[in-house]
């Protein structure tokens, strides 16, 4: 299985890419996450990509396409993977359908989560991401039984710099702009499967199984 997750900031893409990943038994790829674990380390991949994900905006497509093509090839990757923040550009959809055609492959298809506006706007705001294992929360639809505390590991919960209202804001431009069009891209393919993604975490789970055929 080779899937994508698409959708605006807040959607729902690491949520469910985590449920995907553990149903499917397949690698989770999160572009987001590679770029923060790099932040955290000091990289200078680090260093270029935080100024751009602290304005809400993209980091270059070359730099994204690299990042993904070196990660797409590792041994894990070889029977099926998932993609969450990529692509993000139709440069990108091209240059991932390259990586792919170059090895006989095409994807299975691109998750698009559709969520109203104002609701991600909510969620944005109250996400609550654990520093040592990632493990995430929401204050209000999924809070943790101590406050600041993951409920998995006991580490730190902490809100993301890009989580705050005028970067949220940007975001969401830059989505419009710049991410919208991969709709036309997939449809066109063939490969779009929309599913609506302001119902309940395990509600949109199941619609995304029974887009793919793959209900339990
Ligand atoms: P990235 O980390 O990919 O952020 P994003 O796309 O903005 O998405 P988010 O992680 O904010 O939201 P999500 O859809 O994963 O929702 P989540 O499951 O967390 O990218 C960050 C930055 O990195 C970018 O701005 C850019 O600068 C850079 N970048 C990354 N990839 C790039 C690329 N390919 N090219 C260029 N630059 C790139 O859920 C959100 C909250 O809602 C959580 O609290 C969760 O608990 C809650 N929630 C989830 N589902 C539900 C539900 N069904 N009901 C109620 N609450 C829910």
């Amino acid at each position: 299985m080779r899937l994508v997750l698409l959708g605006p900031p807040g959607a729902g893409k690491g949520t469910q890419a985590k449920l995907l990943q553990e149903h499917f038994r397949i690698p989770k790829i999160s572009t987001g996450d590679i770029l923060r674990e790099a932040v955290k380390d000091g990289t200078s991949l680090g260093k270029q990509a935080k100024e751009y994900m602290d304005r809400g905006e993209l980091v270059p497509d070359a730099v994204i396409i690299d990042i993904v093509q070196e990660r797409l090839a590792a041994a894990d990757c070889r029977d099926g993977f998932l993609i969450d923040g990529f692509p993000r550009t139709v440069a990108q959809a091209e240059a991932l359908e390259e990586m792919l055609a170059r090895r006989d492959l095409a994807l299975d298809g691109a998750i698009s989560l559709r969520v109203p506006r104002k609701e991600l706007v909510k969620r944005l705001s109250g996400r609550r991401t654990c520093r040592q294992c990632g493990t995430m929360f929401h204050i209000r639809f999924n809070p943790p039984k101590k406050d600041l505390v993951c409920d998995n590991c006991g580490g730190e919960l902490y809100q993301r710099d890009d989580d705050r209202e005028e970067t949220i804001e940007a975001r969401m431009e830059v989505y419009d702009r710049e991410s919208a069009p991969l709709h036309e891209h997939f449809r066109d393919l063939g490969a779009l499967y929309e599913v609506d993604g302001s119902k309940t975490t395990d509600q949109v789970f199941q619609q995304i199984l029974r887009k793919l055929g793959k209900a339990a």
